[in-house]
């Protein structure tokens, strides 16, 4: 089994291979919980050892709420990754929010109901911290890539995660912008608190896809993909300069999440 892997990535909605990886091996791993979405392509782009796996599978079979997130992060794990990029699909929930824009969520609210969120079992506790629930190292070489490529990043936004598959109701969508958060989707939880709890680096890069169903105009899934395949490009774009950019050595607390954290 490879263990030198630095940089995982999940490709989200529309993003089903990096595009960008050279000499590449698929890799079919068993964890603990059971497979993860696809086999983990393995390979190298300017000189750093990537993962990438598409957290839906790689032909988009699997809903959000069935992700076996606990199989994902671990599997990343077993192959040495220690930072993540997770780029993904959401609705707005604010009108300065346009589809097309790029994101940086820096909180969440868990609205999701039936998933597996911890490795934490019986016979060991764990109580992570997820005050702040990303990674500042990765978000800050983000950031410098975006301003270098003059892309528009909404930075210090709330992500609110819903369980779906279903999108919300108008209720439930007026709800969460009373809430004051900015975006929503459906699988930012728990993958960013199990790549915690792992120690791992993680960072969301959201697209907006939609104005969800506050707007006059319901979402529909076809609005997503269509707005996702104009902008699949742009989020290539920022990882190929985001893999050079992100230093090699961490100096971020993520690979300490578990101290003090156990019973
Ligand atoms: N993913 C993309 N758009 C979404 C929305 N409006 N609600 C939940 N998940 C989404």
């Amino acid at each position: 089994m490879e263990k030198d892997v630095e940089i995982g990535i999940f490709g989200g909605t529309g993003i089903y291979d990096s595009g960008l990886l050279e000499n590449t091996q698929e890799i079919d791993i068993d964890t603990p919980y059971g497979k993860p979405s696809d086999t983990i392509t393995v390979g190298t782009f300017k000189g750093r050892k990537i993962a990438f796996l598409p957290r839906h599978g790689k032909k988009h079979t699997i809903p959000p709420h069935r992700i076996n997130f606990r199989a994902n992060i671990w599997a990343f794990k077993e192959l040495g990754v220690t930072r993540i990029i997770a780029p993904s699909a959401v609705g707005s929930l604010k009108e300065e929010l346009e589809p097309g824009h790029f994101v940086l969520p820096s909180q969440f609210l868990d609205f999701t109901k039936s998933r597996d969120g911890s490795f934490s079992e019986d016979g060991r506790v764990i109580h992570i911290s997820v005050a702040d629930p990303f990674c500042p190292e990765l978000h800050s070489s983000i950031t410098k890539v975006t301003d270098n490529q003059n892309i528009k990043i909404h930075k210090d936004c709330t992500y609110v995660c819903i369980e779906g598959p279903r999108f919300s109701t108008k209720a439930e969508s007026k709800f969460y912008r009373t809430t004051g958060a900015d975006i929503i989707g459906m699988t930012l939880v728990p993958e960013c608190q199990l790549a915690r709890e792992a120690q791992i680096c993680y960072a969301s890069i959201s697209t907006v896809t939609d104005y969800d169903v506050w707007a006059e105009k319901p979402v529909t899934a076809k609005d997503v993909l269509e707005t996702l395949s104009k902008n699949v490009e742009g989020t290539k774009k920022i990882l190929t300069e985001l893999i050079e950019k992100i230093p090699k050595t961490r100096s971020c607390s993520c690979a300490k999440a578990l101290e003090e954290a156990e019973f």
